[in-house]
C-alpha cells in the first residue's frame, strides 16, 4: 500500500507521536531517546497516536503479545493500572496487518524526594556540600546547586537584591553528590539550595550556612614524634599545617596533641599554636602513641579529625635517676587527664586569692585619697571664708590655728 519512503516518514513521524498522560514524560534530554517515563504505583497510559481514529490497534510488549496481567486497551491506548517495575520494557503498537505504528521504552520509577545535604570548608577560601537522595527513584537523576550570599546583616530578608548575588555551586563529573563554591567569603552567610532533578520532576532543599561555623580544616599532616637524647621522659613532636590550608599571616591555625603509651587507654592533650611540641611527661622505655589536630585559630567551627598516628618510645638516658623511674611507674603520675582543658578552670580559681588583695588595697588606697581630697578641700573653704571674715579683724594668726584645728576634727568623723 505504501511506498517505503512515505513508510519510514510516517514511522518517523509515529515515534515522535508517541503522546504521554500526566503520569508520564518523554524526553530526550536524559540521554535515552525514545524512552517513556511512568510513575510507580499510578496508572500509566500509553497512546498510539499512529492509530487512525477508531481503527483497532495491536500492543506489543517486549514483542511478544502477551501484555501486563490487568493491562486495558481503551481506542488507541495501553492503561497499565497501578504500574510496577515488572511492566517496564518495550512497548509497540500496530495496525491490523501488524505494521509497526511507534514504539516505546517504558522506564518507571518514583518522584525526586527532598535531597539531604551539609556542607563544609576545609579553608576560609572555599566550601563543599555533599548530598545524597532521600528516595530510590530508579531513575536517571541530575542535581542541581545554587547559593544565595548576603552579608551578615540582621535586616529582613524581603530586602536583599533578587539576584545578583546567586550563584552556581561548581559540579565535578569526577566527585558525583558533591558541588564547590570558590573564594567564599568567611563573614557572608549563603542561603543554599540543592534539587535533585528526574524526568518526572524536581524536589530542592534549602540551608543557610556561614563559612565560619562549617570552617572545618583537614588534619594536620606529616606527624612525626622522635625521642629527646638522654630525656627519658621526653618525645619532641613536630608536624605541618594541611595542605589545604592556604598559609596566611591572618589565618592561622592551632593544634591540639594527643599522647599515651600505647598499652594505656586515656589520652593527656596540649594545645598549642606552633608546629612542635615537646611532651615532658612520657613514660620512660614506654613506647608512645601520638596524634594532632587543628581548629582556626581564632576558634571559628570545630576541630579537625586526628591526623594519622605516630609512634616513638623515650630515649633511654643516664640521667634517669632510679626515684624518677619508680614515679614514673605509678599511677598517680599518669592521668593528667587532658592538662590543656582543666587549666581553664583552675588557674583561673588558683589566681583569684591574689588578685582579690591587690583590688581591695588599690580601693583602699583610692577611697583614702578621695578623704584626704575632701579633708583638704573643706579645709580650703573654710580658711578662704575665715580669711573674709578676718579682713576686718585682722587676727590671722588666731584663724589659721582654727582652720587647723577644723582639718583634723572632720577626719576624725569621717574616719
Ligand atoms: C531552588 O533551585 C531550583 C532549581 O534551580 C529552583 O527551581 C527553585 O525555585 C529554587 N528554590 C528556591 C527557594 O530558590
Ligand atoms: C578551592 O577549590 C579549588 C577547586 O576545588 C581548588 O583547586 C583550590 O585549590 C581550592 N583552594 C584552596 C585554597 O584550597
Amino acid at each position: 500500500m505504501l511506498t517505503p519512503v512515505s513508510y519510514v516518514g510516517r514511522v518517523v513521524v509515529l515515534l515522535a507521536a508517541v503522546l504521554v498522560t500526566t503520569s508520564i514524560t518523554m524526553s530526550g534530554e536524559w540521554g535515552e531517546e525514545g524512552v517513556t517515563y511512568g510513575q510507580l504505583g499510578k496508572d500509566v497510559i500509553l497512546t498510539c497516536a499512529g492509530a487512525s481514529p477508531g481503527s483497532p490497534v495491536e500492543w506489543r510488549w517486549d514483542g511478544a503479545t502477551v501484555l501486563p496481567g490487568d493491562s486495558a486497551a481503551p481506542p488507541g491506548q495501553l492503561l497499565l493500572p497501578r504500574a510496577q517495575l515488572a511492566s517496564e520494557g518495550i512497548y509497540s503498537c500496530h495496525d491490523t496487518s501488524g505494521l509497526l505504528l511507534s514504539s516505546t521504552a517504558l522506564r518507571l520509577g518514583r518522584l525526586p524526594g527532598v535531597p539531604s545535604f551539609s556542607c563544609r570548608a576545609s579553608n576560609y577560601e572555599n566550601f563543599s556540600c555533599f548530598w545524597a537522595s532521600s528516595v530510590e527513584t530508579f531513575l536517571p537523576t541530575r542535581y542541581i546547586a545554587t547559593y544565595r550570599k548576603r552579608l551578615q546583616q540582621p535586616k529582613d530578608e524581603s530586602q536583599r537584591s533578587p539576584t545578583s548575588d546567586m550563584g552556581l555551586c561548581i559540579q565535578d563529573p569526577a566527585h558525583p553528590l558533591l558541588c564547590t563554591v570558590s573564594k567564599s567569603q568567611f563573614w557572608s552567610s549563603y542561603r543554599m539550595n540543592v534539587t535533585e532533578v528526574n524526568p518526572l520532576g524536581s524536589s530542592f532543599r534549602l540551608q543557610d550556612i556561614t563559612v565560619q561555623a562549617i570552617l572545618k580544616p583537614d588534619p594536620p599532616e606529616g606527624l612525626r614524634a622522635e625521642p629527646v637524647p638522654a630525656a627519658p621522659r621526653r618525645l619532641h613532636v613536630s608536624w605541618e599545617y594541611p595542605s589545604s590550608w592556604p598559609r596566611e599571616p591572618h589565618f592561622q591555625l592551632r593544634f591540639r596533641l594527643q599522647y599515651r603509651p600505647v598499652i594505656y587507654n586515656s589520652w593527656s592533650v596540649v594545645e598549642t599554636a606552633n608546629v612542635s611540641e615537646v611532651i615532658t611527661d612520657a613514660f620512660m622505655g614506654l613506647e608512645h602513641v601520638v596524634q594532632v589536630s587543628a581548629k582556626d585559630f581564632l576558634d571559628a567551627g570545630s576541630w579537625s579529625e586526628w591526623s594519622a598516628e605516630a609512634w616513638a618510645t623515650p630515649a633511654t638516658g643516664q640521667t634517669a635517676a632510679p626515684s624518677e623511674a619508680a614515679t614514673a611507674a605509678a599511677e598517680p603520675e599518669w592521668p593528667a587527664e587532658e592538662p590543656s582543658l582543666a587549666p581553664n578552670n583552675e588557674p583561673v580559681a588558683g589566681r583569684s586569692d591574689p588578685t582579690e588583695k591587690v583590688a581591695v588595697l588599690v580601693s583602699l588606697g583610692v577611697f583614702a585619697f578621695f578623704v584626704l581630697a575632701v579633708i583638704l578641700a573643706f579645709a580650703f573653704l573654710l580658711w578662704i571664708r575665715m580669711k573674709k571674715h578676718s579682713k576686718e579683724a585682722t587676727k590671722n594668726h588666731d584663724l589659721l590655728a582654727a582652720a587647723i584645728h577644723m582639718k583634723a576634727l572632720p577626719k576624725a568623723q569621717i574616719l
